[in-house]
């Protein structure tokens, strides 16, 4: 059954936050794997609480509470773990866990984003066989799209200007106002982990996927599967007054260990190497080029204690 054509950032609004949408009735972990399923990326994120001596972290689109699950092992009681998430709270999470489906208005601390911006919709255009710039449009139960009225955005000069008939762009606006919404939360730390681009590298067609049950499928946005896009960092960071580092590198600065232990330590305590070496795994996916290391940190504050570099 076919439905009429919305813009795309309505129909992927719908597609994962309505009622009975992707992240309302399903985990994040049942679909595919995140920073938050490595063991190793809490140790960074419990070295960054403690370097800015924060006393509250919280997970902003927490899934199923692994971060913080994670974390509460890592940081010990004293500190405040907060998940804001849409979905309901896990029934397995810790009690000493905080869980709502709202941010507080001001935020002491470090808060701490992974893959939410990629998951904020955003209008998608293509330039047409005229040279104009369309908005898609996209039914909701198949995926096929059409184009839609002609849509001028200042966003799309500055940031992704579209050259060649067929060539497409993701409008960074909407993430770009929901970072800055954050960022002006928070008086600490605050971190949005995510994949994107830079005006130099934009994609010519585009980033817009579904993923579901562990692997990429068809886009459709009819609620049965993930609607993500790439995000733009540069534009997101000079909104929100944020700098943007690789994720290999801001985990290097925080002491992320990714050489193998020693082989005499297998003979002279095997528990520990094996300890070891399991983390040394772990970290070596979180720094992985091609995977998880080319995620981009955007940074508000310092991952250690002094001014951040790019
Ligand atoms: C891709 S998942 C990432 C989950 C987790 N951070 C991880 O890395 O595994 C995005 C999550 O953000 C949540 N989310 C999206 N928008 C939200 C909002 N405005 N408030 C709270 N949670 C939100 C979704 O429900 C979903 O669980």
């Amino acid at each position: 059954m076919t439905m009429r054509a919305l813009p795309w950032r309505e129909a992927w609004d719908r597609a994962l936050y309505a009622e009975d949408g992707f992240f309302r009735t399903s985990r994040p972990a049942e679909h595919f794997r995140t920073n938050a399923h490595v063991g190793s990326f809490a140790t960074a994120i419990a070295e960054l609480a403690l370097r800015n001596e924060a006393q509250t972290i919280i997970d902003l689109g927490a899934g199923g509470g692994e971060l913080l699950t994670a974390l509460r092992s890592l940081v010990g009681d004293q500190m405040r773990l907060i998940g804001v998430e849409l979905g309901a709270r896990p029934e397995s999470l810790p009690e000493s866990i905080g869980w709502q489906s709202a941010l507080p208005e001001q935020i002491d601390g470090l808060l701490v984003a992974n893959e939410w911006l990629d998951n904020v919709p955003c209008d998608i255009v293509e330039m047409a066989d005229d040279g104009r710039v369309r908005q898609v449009l996209v039914d909701p139960s198949t995926g096929v799209e059409t184009l839609g009225d002609e849509l001028d955005s200042d966003w799309l000069r500055t940031w992704w200007p579209l050259t060649e008939p067929g060539e497409r762009a993701e409008i960074g606006l909407t993430r770009d106002a929901a970072w800055a919404d954050v960022v002006a939360r928070v008086n600490g730390t605050a971190v949005a982990i995510d994949y994107g681009h830079r005006r130099a590298d934009r994609p010519p067609f585009g980033t817009l996927r579904s993923y579901a049950g562990g692997r990429e499928v068809d886009v459709v946005p009819d609620g049965s599967r993930d609607v993500t896009a790439h995000v733009a960092v540069d534009s997101v960071a000079q909104a929100a007054g944020a700098t943007a580092v690789r994720q290999r590198d801001a985990l290097t600065r925080l002491g992320l260990q990714t050489t193998r232990p020693p082989l005499d330590l297998a003979h002279t305590d095997p528990a520990i190497y094996l300890q070891r070496l399991a983390a040394a795994g772990e970290a070596g996916e979180l720094v992985a080029g091609g995977g998880l290391g080319d995620f981009w940190w955007l940074v508000t504050g310092s991952l250690e204690h002094g001014t951040l570099t790019p």
